[in-house]
């Protein structure tokens, strides 16, 4: 898979080097490149915000570096007749569609990810309608709260998706256990020492049964779920 990200501030990225995204990019399974949005701008300056039409606090990210930034990454990766690769371009926002398990297992079947770090009083809104000329187009909400802009969302987003590429994380059957998978919360825990500051691991876990195990944990996850997150099983 290839992604690309274009950020003002691109060494927040510098992270995703390290651990299983790190071995992902060395063994060639994720191909990630980092962009500096100013690249992409031809003044002195190296301009990318200017004050909004109609009035308001706070500057807008003007569209013709977005617009150049696009037009080059879009067309950066071999694309099949049929278009099927044509690039998903994610814009990370807190007015989008919430990032979700789901969101990020339809995102690690994709060819090319182009993710667009917004910043200030966001984007503007012509660079979204001229994107969709050349991929799909996905406004993306990390939660209902506001960052200072995109970078720390698409990190999240990165690291969510590439942990699902097949082959990243080493034993694949830590995927499917894990919280969200099924729709609940993961079941808890424990390691070595049996006992701990007189804390006792649950005897079920230390028996040997598999089927009173896997019941218990099936009994963790909901008792979990219905205590912490109602709304899932509502959904
Ligand atoms: N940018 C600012 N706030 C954000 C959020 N909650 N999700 C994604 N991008 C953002």
């Amino acid at each position: 898979m290839r992604i690309d990200v274009v950020s003002i501030f691109p060494s927040y990225f510098d992270g995703l080097t390290l651990s299983l995204l790190g071995k992902a990019q060395d063994s060639g399974l994720l191909d990630l490149a980092v962009h500096d949005l100013r690249d992409w701008t031809s003044d002195r300056h190296r301009t990318v915000d200017d004050t909004p039409y109609g009035g308001g606090a706070g500057m807008v990210m003007k569209p013709e570096p977005w617009g150049l930034a696009l037009d080059q990454l879009a067309g950066s990766v071999a694309e099949p007749v049929d278009g099927s690769s044509r690039p998903t371009i994610v814009f990370p926002s807190p007015a989008g569609e919430v990032f979700r398990q789901s969101t990020a297992r339809e995102l690690a079947g994709r060819e090319h990810l182009i993710f667009g770090c917004g910043r200030y009083e966001g984007i503007d809104e012509r660079v979204f309608e001229e994107a969709a000329g050349l991929g799909e187009v996905r406004l993306i909400s990390l939660g209902d709260y506001v960052l200072n802009g995109g970078e720390v969302a698409v990190m999240a987003m990165v690291e969510a998706i590439g942990r699902l590429i097949p082959g990243v994380v080493g034993n694949p059957e830590s995927l499917v256990e894990e919280s969200h998978e099924d729709g609940l919360l993961e079941y808890p825990s424990y390691t070595k020492p049996s006992v701990w500051r007189d804390r006792e691991v649950p005897p079920v876990l230390l028996s040997g049964n598999h089927g009173a195990i896997a019941a218990w944990r099936r009994e963790q996850q909901l008792e979990r779920t219905r205590r912490r997150r109602p709304d899932l099983l509502a959904d």
